[in-house]
């Protein structure tokens, strides 16, 4: 082999270039913000995933948080598989989606200290959580008789056309469009305030009485880098979303059943001490939307709420919503093994991973002299090359994020592959032990160094 000989990930990427746009078929799999070559992935197992070349690495992208049980579970896989002989969509009902709606209504009936907390009466499965809150806010929209909807600087809802509306347009200025192809007409629909900021809030329902249908909000922001709600803000926003007439849409995709058996609402509405906020209790969303860990790795996501909502929703109701393989057999087998495994104890040991691992990342870059700080929203973390708290998607963006790149390589390097991307929470999962903790913790040292002797590019 000569020194300019190109691995087989570098061969696969050009492969792919050439026939995929850009090789990738989620843009943040390009690697655009670390730079380098990604790696193509063959397999994974628990804690780790294994590239074309046969090299295993400690993985802390966890499918992007589906894989809550670690990869390829056992009983997951057994659960497809089943499922799988048995045909592999029916285009039908089956009893195991309804066995997952009950499910899913069961772990969202919490106790808290003002008695049982009811989530949601119906769940209507779909297969991204893009279609999750689209339909969240059709239903909103039906629901209320209004059109206009409000979502958050650095808040990610999916890439349906009114929610990729995007950061920086001031307090009650219409968003310009996230991304070419938006009609400014479907944009000019969605307002982008600051997020953690009930002062902007307040305002925009004074500058549009009666058109808000609906807020929609991350349950605690994870797509800025981890965007942790303040202390009681989901509570108030409940609050003043419900006092002015509009519905508020609490995206779970990414936090539900992750975070906790019922979610961050869960948490919050069980009073739970959660790391980055304290919970305010006794407070509903009106729908709440679920993705990734629901479906266990394969593609499922939810919406659900009170009856009186949902069933607008066709059959019932003139709300049109639909698809080929929402409820698929497999999915659904995965979803429910998923929820039936991911117990207290599964979601006590992400926490103290995650509270470990975040401890050892802090105490390399102190040691190596790297001004930073570790937002974290219950077992979510992610590392921001800047001090002070962030609060919103300006803080988040305010930081050397050029230190990223060489930190994630000499991690890599050393056999751990982290999210590709400041901007992106950790993963841990049930199958990151002692011993995986142990070896992402060896390689912290020289990563430090690395984002330490970093430059701006
Ligand atoms: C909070 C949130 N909502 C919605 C989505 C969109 O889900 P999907 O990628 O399944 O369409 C994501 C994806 O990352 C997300 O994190």
């Amino acid at each position: 082999m000569t020194t300019n000989a190109r691995s087989a990930n570098q061969e696969w990427a050009e492969r792919a270039r050439a026939v995929i746009p850009g090789g990738v078929n989620s843009p943040v799999r390009a690697h655009r913000s670390v730079g380098g070559t990604p790696l193509a992935i063959v397999s994974a197992q628990g804690a780790t995933v294994t590239d074309v070349e046969g090299r295993e690495y400690v993985d802390l992208v966890a499918s992007w948080g589906p894989a809550l049980l670690g990869h390829a579970h056992p009983e997951v896989v057994a659960a497809v598989q089943e499922a799988a002989a048995r045909g592999l969509s029916f285009g039908a009902s089956t009893p195991a989606e309804t066995e997952l709606a009950e499910a899913v209504i069961a772990r969202l009936t919490v106790d808290s200290p003002e008695g049982r907390a009811p989530g949601i009466e119906r769940l209507r499965l779909v297969s991204t959580g893009t279609e999750a809150t689209m339909t969240a806010i059709r239903l909103a929209r039906a629901a209320t008789g209004r059109d206009l909807v409000v979502k958050f600087a650095g808040h990610y809802h999916g890439h349906s056309d009114g929610l990729l509306a995007e950061a920086g347009s001031g307090l009650a200025t219409f968003a310009l469009p996230g991304s070419a192809g938006v009609p400014d007409a479907i944009a000019a629909q969605t307002l982008v305030l600051p997020y953690n900021d009930l002062e902007a809030l307040e305002q925009v329902f004074a500058a549009h009485p009666d058109r808000i249908a609906a807020v929609i909000t991350e349950a605690a922001g994870a797509n800025a880098g981890v965007l942790a709600p303040l202390p009681g803000f989901n509570g108030r926003l409940a609050l003043e979303v419900r006092k002015h007439g509009a519905l508020l849409i609490l995206d779970e995709v990414l936090t539900g059943f992750r975070v906790g058996p019922a979610g961050w609402w869960g948490l919050e509405a069980a009073g739970g001490v959660i790391p980055g906020a304290v919970g305010s209790t006794g407070w509903t969303p009106d729908l709440i939307t679920f993705g990734k860990v629901i479906g266990g790795g394969m593609p499922l996501a939810a919406l659900g709420g009170p009856a009186a909502i949902m069933d607008l929703l066709a059959p019932l109701g003139p709300v049109y919503q639909a698809g080929t393989l929402s409820g698929n057999p497999l999915a659904v087998a995965a979803g429910l093994a998923t929820l039936r495994l991911a117990t207290p104890e599964v979601y006590a040991h992400v926490d103290a991973a995650a509270a470990s691992l975040a401890d050892a990342v802090s105490d390399a870059l102190t040691a190596a002299g790297v001004a930073h700080v570790i937002p974290r929203a219950g077992s979510l973390f992610s590392v921001a090359f800047r001090e002070g708290a962030i609060v919103d998607y300006d803080d988040a963006r305010d930081q050397e994020a050029w230190r990223y790149p060489p930190f994630f390589h000499a991690m890599r390097d050393a056999g751990v592959a982290l999210p590709p991307s400041a901007f992106e929470a950790w993963f841990l999962t049930a199958a990151h032990d002692d011993a995986v903790l142990d070896r992402i913790r060896a390689a912290l040292p020289a990563a430090a160094r690395a984002a330490a002797t970093a430059a701006p590019s």
